[in-house]
Formats: C-alpha cells, structure tokens, sequence
C-alpha cells in the first residue's frame, strides 16, 4: 500500500473543511483509495476555531508545507493568484504533487503551471475548482472521455444565482440581496468577481480546456455580470415563460468555440430553470451520452472538501501503481491541445429580450418595429403595458428571433436615436438550449 503525505496551505472555509473530512473520516479514505493518505502538515498564519489541527504539525509560514521533505502532496487552499503561484510552482519543482480548488490561478496560470507539472512528472488536481461539491472536471475529463462533447453550459457562481433567484421569488432589489448574501457567507467581502462575471468565466474557461481541448484562456470569454438585472425584467421573464439565470456557456460551432457568460433567459420547464439559490449546475452534450446535467452545491466548505479529497484518494489510487499520474491533467497533454479561434462577438446569433420606455402616441410602435424590420430582426412576442396613471410613458418588451449580435447592437442604436426612447434599451440573451 502507497504511503503519501499530505500538507495543507490556508485554513480557511475549504482548508479547515479538507481537516474536517480528514479527522472524521480518515479510515474510510484511506481503505476506499486502498493507500495510506495521511495529512501530516498545515501551513496557516492563524487558527481556525472550528477546525482541530491538533493531531498536525503546524506551520505559520505556508511555504514551510512546501519545503517540508516529508509531505508528497501540496494542497492549495489560499486562493487568489500572487502568492498561490509562488506556493504551487515552488511545490511542483520540489517534486510534490499538488491539489488545489483555486480557478483563479487555473484559469490564468493553469497553462504554465500544467507544463511545469508535466515536465516535473507530478500531479495537478482541480476538481474543487469548478462547481465546488459537483464532480465536472473529473465526469467531462474521464467519464465522457470517449465523447465528443458540442457544448457545456451551467449555473456556475452560486453567489449570483442566490441573489437572481431571491430578486425573482421575493421581489428584492440587487443591493439588498447582495447585503444578505455577504452577511450568509456567500459573497466575498469584496463581491466583484461574484458579480461581474469573472469568477463564472474562470471556472467556464477549466470546463471549455477539458471539453474541447484547447489551451486555458481566461481573457476568452465575452463577459457580462449580473447587476444590470432588475426585478422588473425578472417579471417580464417570467410572464414570458422564462427564468433569468447567469450563465456560462460554452459551444463549439464548426472550428471555433463560442465562449460567454451572462445573464440568460431560459425556458422555466427546463431542469436547469429549477436550480435555485447556491446550487450550481452543469450541462454537458456530447455524441455518445447525449445531455447530462450535474446538479448540486457550487460551493460551501463540506462540499467543497469532498472535491479536494476525492482529488488527493484518486492520487491515491494512482500512486499505488505508478509513481508519475498518467492522466493528462487537461483530458490530452499539453503539447497537444489546440487553440481554435473564438465566434466574434458581433458574430454570437441567438434570440434577444429587449426592454424599452417610449413615449406612448400613435406611430411610436410602428417606428420601433420598422427599424428591428429594417435590420431583418423579426419579432416572436411583444408586451405592451398600458401607462401608469399620470405619465405620458409605457414600458414596451420585445422577444426577437434569433439575430448576430453585430445586427442587434445596429437596430439597438437607431432606436436609441428616437425622440420617443427614453434612456436605453435593456437587452438579455435568450437560450433555449435546442442545439447544447
Ligand atoms: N469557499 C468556497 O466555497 C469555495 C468553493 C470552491 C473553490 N474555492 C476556492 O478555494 C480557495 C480557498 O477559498 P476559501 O473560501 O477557503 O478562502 P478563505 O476562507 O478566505 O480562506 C483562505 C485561507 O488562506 C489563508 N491565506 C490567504 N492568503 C494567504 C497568504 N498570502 N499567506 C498565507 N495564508 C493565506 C487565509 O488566512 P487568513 O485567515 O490569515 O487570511 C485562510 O486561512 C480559493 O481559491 C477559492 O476560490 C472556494
């Protein structure tokens, strides 16, 4: 039975959850990966009072772990991407395996780190790193590896879906949900990535690497947060038949790949319309299996740990017959993926729900719809609201037919340009996931 030892750096939600699993459920790890995994090292600069680290050897610099000769594994739990790509470099050239959960660091130094790893001939597991508890990376790296996969799309930032989902069911505004979810846990203190779209595109950029096989490009996605939702679009979705939700999509349309994340209308009897709150959710069609859709937490300290844990068993698992992981830690090596050029995004074509204020008179109507007419954009549904008593205004939605993004931005700006628009057009994408 292989021996290996294990060293943990950051004790923070997911570290202290990883010492967790370990101090519960040490038997079952060890006889389910049939190998003597042992945590023996903690790098943290302090304590976490509800984490007992008092059968480990502690260290308060982190790089202690790393230059610990004892420990075979590194387990990255400190996040962010500066002194994360110093600890997980300096691991992989003392010859240490690493496991890690950060998308950050994958997304924008994945590629030089794998080729490190690869020339090291050591390990480099992610599963946490994606979809926090939902086994993705290792369903579209192993289980579909005899698949070719056309498109992944998900519910990937739980963040943003508790607070689209409580903007829909309880008719909250974006900021008083986003308070509530900072003050549960959700929300980073500082919630940008949350809310901008950057940590759903780190996490589509693993997923489209693995599905596809093309090297790891965190500036490819085109990126939309979601705090241009409001609860009024909210309603009309729903009166529409649709939920809002953020997406990540990721498509291959002949030779080039179509990337994105933003928010999405989707039809509300679709599986994925239903995944509510912090739960997550992955779309995966491909040849053989057709679609699949893992569901279930994206995040959260326990689920998260499963994912680190299931990384270090399956090392586990490998170890005990070879001494190099065999797996290529992107489904193919390195050298052989293949970058395949990206759908322009004037290019991207899909159905569109536009939100606008006109002045309500004769003609008004005629001249919007004449201008979408004129850019070949037909219309599928219109909404007119009668005028609140006292204004002269009525809030008009439009659901297009599918239209390149180019040609709607075009038929956006003339309409713009009317006397009778007041402010902008309001413009969400619309799937409705015939062809993922
Ligand atoms: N939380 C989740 O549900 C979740 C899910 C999936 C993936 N992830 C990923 O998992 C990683 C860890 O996330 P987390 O939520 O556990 O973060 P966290 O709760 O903020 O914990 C981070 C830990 O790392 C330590 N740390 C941070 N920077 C450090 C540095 N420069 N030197 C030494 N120690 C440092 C922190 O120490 P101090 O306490 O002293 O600051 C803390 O112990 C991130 O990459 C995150 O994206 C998290």
């Amino acid at each position: 039975m292989t021996s290996l030892k294990i060293g943990v750096c950051g004790l923070g939600t997911v570290g202290s959850g990883v010492i967790k699993l370990f101090n519960n459920h040490q038997g079952l790890i060890q006889q389910r990966c049939n190998a003597d995994l042992q945590l023996v090292h903690i790098g943290a600069r302090r304590d976490n009072a509800g984490c007992d680290t008092s059968r480990y050897r502690v260290s308060r610099d982190i790089f202690e772990v790393v230059r610990d000769p004892e420990v075979d594994i590194v387990v990255e739990l400190i996040g962010g991407t500066t002194v994360a790509r110093d600890l997980v470099t300096q691991a992989i050239q003392a010859g240490k395996h690493v496991v890690t959960a950060n998308k950050a660091l994958i997304a924008e130094f994945g590629n030089e780190l794998i080729a490190l790893a690869e020339q090291a001939q050591v390990a480099l597991r992610f599963e946490a790193a994606v979809a926090g508890g939902i086994p993705v990376i290792k369903v579209l790296r192993e289980s579909l590896a005899a698949n070719v996969v056309s498109g992944v799309a998900g519910i990937i930032n739980g963040t943003g879906n508790f607070i689209l989902t409580e903007m829909a069911n309880a008719g909250r505004s974006f900021d008083d949900v986003l308070a509530e979810a900072q003050a549960l846990g959700y929300a980073e203190a500082d919630p940008t990535f949350d809310v901008d779209g950057t940590d759903a595109a780190h996490k589509l950029v693993i997923l489209a690497s693995i599905a596809f096989g093309i090297p790891l490009d965190a500036n490819a996605p085109i990126m939309e947060g979601i705090d241009t939702v409001t609860p009024e679009d909210l309603n009309f979705a729903k009166e529409l038949g649709f939920c809002v939700k953020h997406l990540g999509i990721a498509r291959r349309c002949g030779d080039a790949i179509d990337l994105r994340v933003h928010p999405t209308l989707i039809p509300s009897n679709r599986q994925i319309a239903r995944v509510d709150g912090v739960l997550n959710a992955v779309m995966i069609e491909a040849d053989a299996v057709g679609e699949i859709v893992l569901t279930g937490p994206g995040a959260g300290s326990l689920p998260t740990a499963s994912s680190v844990c299931s990384d270090l068993m399956d090392l586990g698992k490998v170890l005990n017959h070879t001494k190099i992981d065999p797996a290529p830690i992107l489904g193919v090596p390195s050298d052989q993926l293949q970058a395949l050029p990206l759908v322009p995004r004037d290019e991207v074509s899909g159905v569109w729900y536009l939100r606008l204020v006109v002045e309500d008179r004769p003609g008004v109507m005629a001249d919007i719809t004449g201008l979408l007419s004129e850019r070949g954009i037909s219309i599928e549904s219109l909404i007119q609201r009668p005028p609140v008593a006292g204004s002269s205004q009525v809030t008009v939605v439009i659901l297009t037919d599918s239209v390149a993004c180019g040609r709607l931005d075009a038929a956006i700006c003339d309409m713009e340009s009317l006397p009778a628009l007041s402010g902008s057009v309001v413009r969400l994408r619309v799937e409705s996931f015939k062809e993922v």
